[in-house]
C-alpha cells in the first residue's frame, strides 16, 4: 500500500526529474525524494546530467542522518552496477533506508529488476509501479533508445487549415503565429538536434537556431541537414551561423560540398547510398546521432523528408500547429503519397493532446504504426 504522502512525493520526484531534460541522455531523467520515519520531506535530488551523481545519491546527501529508517521515493529502479558512478543500491542500504517506492523498473539489461532484488535482500520493503505511466512518458527518449538504439524523432509541422505547409511559390514563413513560433524555439532549445532537408535550406535559407533573448539554451542544438545531392545552391545561412552543423549525405557527393565542408562547426557525415531511394537510409542517421549522445531530434522539414521519415516509420511523435489560414489546392501538402488507400490504413496518434497556441492549435501525440 502506498500512502497519500508517498504519492505526493512521487509527483514531486517526477517534477524534479524533468529538470534534467535534454542533459542526461543516454541516461534517464530521474528524481528522488526522502521522507523520514514520520513522513516528513527531508531530502530530494535529481540527475543533472550524464556522468553527474545520480538522483538517489544527491537526495541521500541532502537528507543526511534523517534518511535512516525513512522512505525513498524514486522515479526509476536504482542502479546496482558500476558505471561512471558507484551503485545506488549500496548507498541506499548504507544510509539505512527502510522502504522504497519506485515508479518503474529499469529495462536496461544490466538492471531489469536486479536492483530491486538486491534492496529486498537487504531487508528493504520495495513497492513498484506508482505513477508508472507518467514515468514512462517522462523517459520516452531513454526507453526508445534502449529498444531501438536510435534517437527519438519528433516531426514538427506548421499547417494551414486546409493542410498545406507552404504556398504554391514555396513560401511558408509566418504560417503560424508569434506564440507558436516562440514555442518552436523552446522545442529547439530542449532538443538534442534540429533536422531539415536540403529542399527547405534551398527554399527558406533558415538558421534553425534558438534566438529568444529570455531562453538561454544550455547549448544551441546541433543542426542536421540531409541531402542526396550535396547541392544547396548559393551560400546558406545555416552553415555560417554559430554552432555545430552536420551535413548528412550519401558517399560520393562530398565533392559538391567544397564550399561548406571546412567551415567552422560544419561536419560531413557520409552514409552508404540507399539502393531503394535517392539518398541515405535515415535509420543509420538516427543510430549515429544516438551514438553521439543526441537523444531527441526535432524535424522541421518540407513534405519530401517528412514523407520519407513516416514511410520508414522513423517518426516517433508529432507536434502539428494548425493556423487559421487557407492556402488552397495550389499550396504544398504536408505529405506526399504514403500508400494509404483506406481509412483503416491511416497512421494514427495516441496520447494525443490538443491546445490553443495563440491563434493556432497545437496537436501533439505519438505515432502508432500498424503492426499487421
Ligand atoms: N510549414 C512547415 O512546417 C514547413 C517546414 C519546413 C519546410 N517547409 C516548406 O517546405 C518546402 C520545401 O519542401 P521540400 O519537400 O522540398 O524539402 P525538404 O523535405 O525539407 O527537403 C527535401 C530534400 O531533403 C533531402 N532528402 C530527403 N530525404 C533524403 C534521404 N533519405 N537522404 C538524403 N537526402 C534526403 C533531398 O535533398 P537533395 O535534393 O539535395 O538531394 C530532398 O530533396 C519549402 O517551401 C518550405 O518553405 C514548410
Amino acid at each position: 500500500m502506498v500512502s497519500k504522502a508517498e504519492t505526493h512525493a512521487m509527483k514531486m520526484a517526477l517534477k524534479l526529474a524533468k529538470s534534467g531534460r535534454g542533459m542526461t541522455f543516454p541516461n534517464p531523467m530521474v528524481g528522488a525524494v526522502i521522507l523520514d520515519r514520520d513522513g516528513n520531506h527531508v531530502g530530494d535530488g535529481f540527475h543533472r546530467k550524464c556522468g553527474a551523481p545520480h538522483a538517489e545519491v544527491i537526495a541521500l546527501a541532502s537528507a543526511g542522518d534523517a534518511a535512516s529508517g525513512g522512505t525513498m521515493i524514486v522515479t526509476l529502479e536504482p542502479c546496482c552496477h558500476h558505471g561512471r558512478t558507484g551503485p545506488c543500491t549500496d548507498e541506499i542500504i548504507r544510509a539505512g533506508i527502510s522502504r522504497l517506492v519506485i515508479s518503474m523498473t529499469d529495462p536496461d539489461p544490466r538492471m531489469s529488476g536486479e536492483g530491486i532484488e538486491q534492496l529486498e535482500s537487504a531487508g528493504i520493503v520495495v513497492e513498484t509501479g506508482l505513477l508508472s505511466e507518467k514515468a514512462r512518458e517522462l523517459n520516452r527518449v531513454y526507453l526508445h533508445y534502449l529498444e531501438t538504439a536510435r534517437s527519438w524523432v519528433t516531426l514538427k509541422i506548421a499547417l494551414s487549415l486546409d493542410g498545406r505547409t507552404a504556398a504554391a511559390d514555396g513560401s511558408s514563413k509566418w504560417i503560424s503565429c508569434d506564440r507558436s513560433r516562440r514555442h518552436v524555439q523552446k522545442m529547439r532549445a530542449s532538443a538534442g538536434a534540429v533536422l531539415t532537408g536540403a529542399g527547405t535550406v534551398r527554399a527558406d535559407d533558415p538558421e534553425l537556431t534558438v534566438r529568444l533573448p529570455d531562453i538561454l539554451p544550455r547549448r544551441q542544438p546541433v543542426r542536421i541537414v540531409v541531402s542526396a545531392t550535396g547541392d544547396f545552391g548559393e551560400s546558406r545561412k545555416i552553415f555560417r551561423s554559430q554552432g555545430r552543423v552536420i551535413i548528412a549525405v550519401p558517399e560520393g557527393v562530398v565533392t559538391n560540398l567544397t564550399e561548406y565542408k571546412d567551415m567552422p562547426g560544419v561536419e560531413v557525415w557520409e552514409f552508404p547510398a540507399d539502393s531503394r531511394i535517392r539518398g541515405i537510409d535515415l535509420t543509420l542517421l538516427f543510430e549515429r546521432t544516438a551514438l553521439e549522445g543526441i537523444g531527441s531530434v526535432l524535424c522541421e522539414a518540407g513534405s519530401d523528408l517528412s514523407t520519407r521519415l513516416l514511410k520508414d516509420e522513423l517518426v516517433d511523435s508529432v507536434s502539428i500547429f494548425t493556423a487559421p489560414v487557407i492556402l488552397g489546392g495550389g499550396g504544398r501538402p504536408a505529405f506526399e503519397l504514403l500508400g494509404i488507400n483506406s481509412i483503416g490504413n491511416a497512421i494514427r496518434l495516441e496520447n494525443v493532446s490538443s491546445r490553443r497556441s495563440g491563434s493556432d492549435f497545437l496537436t501533439e501525440g505519438r505515432i502508432v504504426y500498424r503492426t499487421d
